[in-house]
């Protein structure tokens, strides 16, 4: 502590636009999305999922960053500090952004354990450790046998995921340590032009599939994009179809969390938004739509068939990106190459996430505890790690689901609720809109000032209200939850209350300890 730190920047306009889309481009496109298009509806799943889009994602998007940029005028990079300097008079509003700490966090521990499997698979192919499986049953048990669920012939244990585990940890924390522009930017930099190189080369290999079985011509990679793109508007009568759209676009985006927040609280104050956003998100969604729905879907489609892929895309995530992928590549010429490419693709795509999920954290120990970057960072690292454990050791009880639920989708509705009204009717619409523009260099057309007064909000209490309505009763009471895994349900609820109440108090103790009010600094 003692002397008052310096602030990290970004390098370079391309080096946080690199970020973002970073931390935007993960799992869920790759894995998350084909799975819940395939689900639900094909290609009526896009309808809702694109107004989705451009009715509450993209206004978020510029929300989140003009928010992070106008925070970071204060020295605040996380949600507790950002919403204070919004109404400084207001004494309670920075416990709103503990939303902003919790969510990330929440995330990051599951979500490192699962990219450890990811780096973990992409050894195993080049090894050639199941690359000759040639059926679901075989990679299946290797699966849970690898996660510690089942002890068979390929694992005795859940020491190989552990190991995995580790280093997949400690990456994340050495990307870290190194701060923002030398480390999370410097690290983007590369990570991302080559995940983009592997996911065409994936991309090229599944387009070239044409009809692999001779017994089946009909199964060829243009009716496998057909089972995808063309729409069964039935699908868009049920309401479900449009929170599964509206929360893809929140989880693709990485908005809702708080990590846009901080990543933008490092800009200066005449640095773009506008533009800059609006970039990182259409790399995104050239990742999601253009490469996510071009791989894992028609690949399986032309071994599988039009019967049995729509069970295999509501097996679950995990299960197409594990078993079904890993099974179509090794029924094809050098299953060790693209079984590689394949996962270490994953791999890419999750640590530029997961690095942005830790970042929160450790500006706010380092924006509201004035305590150095390697210092909060190794703070950041043994807490978190002691928080993966459950999710490592229980898994198989439902943990790992019970995290994503509070953390990668309910908080995220809510808190993305929370920072739009507080934007737009506390600070106000006009000043919202000004802020925004500054330094802007592309002018927002008008009616989106409508769109984020009026039609964001809306689409987010209804999102929220239909929740209740459907969803609250049944997961509040664990309906769906088996009588043996309900303690292990019922423990990580209240570790997570635990983890809370202590974000809140930390909360509490940084604004005591500071003189009362900040002034903007540059
Ligand atoms: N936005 C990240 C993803 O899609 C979290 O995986």
């Amino acid at each position: 502590m003692g002397q008052k730190r310096k602030r990290d920047s970004w390098g370079s306009r391309l080096g946080i636009i690199m970020a973002v889309a970073g931390s935007a481009i993960g799992l869920g496109n790759f894995l998350r999305f084909p799975a819940k298009a395939a689900a639900n509806g094909g290609g009526a799943f896009m309808i809702p999922y694109f107004v989705a889009l451009l009715l509450v994602g993209i206004p978020l998007i510029w929300i989140e960053w003009t928010l992070g940029r106008y925070g970071g005028g204060f020295e605040h990079g996380t949600a507790p500090g950002i919403f204070h300097s919004l109404l400084q008079k207001n004494r309670f509003i920075k416990y709103f952004g503990v939303i902003g700490i919790f969510g990330p966090l929440v995330i990051f521990i599951y979500y490192t354990f699962i990219e450890s499997w990811t780096l973990a698979y992409s050894f195993f192919a080049l090894t050639g450790k199941y690359t000759t499986f040639l059926d679901q049953n075989s990679l299946r048990s290797f699966l849970a046998g690898f996660q510690g669920i089942e002890k068979n012939q390929y694992f005795s244990g859940i020491s190989t995921a552990y190991v995995f585990f580790l280093v997949t940890f400690l990456l994340n924390i050495w990307v870290i340590y190194y701060g923002i522009k030398g480390g999370i930017e410097k690290f983007c930099r590369w990570a991302m032009p080559a995940l983009f190189i592997f996911g065409l080369i994936l991309m090229a290999r599944v387009l070239t599939l044409g009809a692999p079985d001779l017994n089946h011509p009909d199964w060829n990679i243009s009716a496998g994009f057909g089972f995808l793109w063309n729409p069964d508007f039935s699908a868009l009568r049920s309401a479900k179809v449009w929170l599964e759209a509206a929360g893809q676009t929140f989880f693709t985006l990485s908005v809702g969390i708080g990590v846009i927040l901080t990543y933008a609280s490092y800009l200066k104050k005449a640095d773009d938004v506008v533009l800059s956003g609006l970039t990182a998100a259409t790399t995104n969604e050239i990742a999601e739509v253009i490469l996510g729905a071009s791989i894992i879907i028609p690949a399986a489609f032309v071994f599988f068939g039009p019967a049995d892929i729509k069970s295999i895309a509501q097996s679950g995530v995990f299960n197409l990106g594990f078993v079904t992928m890993p099974l179509v590549l090794n029924k094809l010429p050098a299953p060790q190459l693209f079984g590689f490419l394949w996962f270490f693709f994953l791999f890419l795509a999750g640590i530029t996430s997961s690095v942005s999920l830790a970042q929160p954290a450790v500006a706010f120990l380092e924006d509201e505890f004035n305590i150095k970057r390697k210092r909060a960072v190794k703070i950041f690292g043994i807490t978190s790690f002691i928080l993966c454990q459950p999710a490592v050791f229980f898994l198989s009880r439902g943990v790992v689901d019970e995290l994503d639920f509070w953390g990668g989708t309910f908080f995220l509705v809510v808190f993305a609720t929370i920072e739009t009204v507080l934007f737009v009717w506390v600070f106000g619409m006009n000043r919202a809109w000004e802020e925004i523009h500054k330094g802007a260099e592309m002018t927002i057309p008008k009616v989106y000032k409508f769109i984020i007064k009026y039609i964001t909000p809306l689409f987010l209490f209804i999102i929220l209200g239909m929740w209740f309505v459907q969803e609250w009763l049944p997961i509040i009471m664990m309906k769906n939850v088996s009588a043996q895994d309900k303690p292990f349900i019922f423990a990580t609820r209240l570790g997570l209350l635990l983890v809370f109440l202590i974000l809140v108090i930390l909360v509490k103790i940084a604004w005591k300890r500071r003189p009362a009010g900040r002034m903007e600094v540059k």
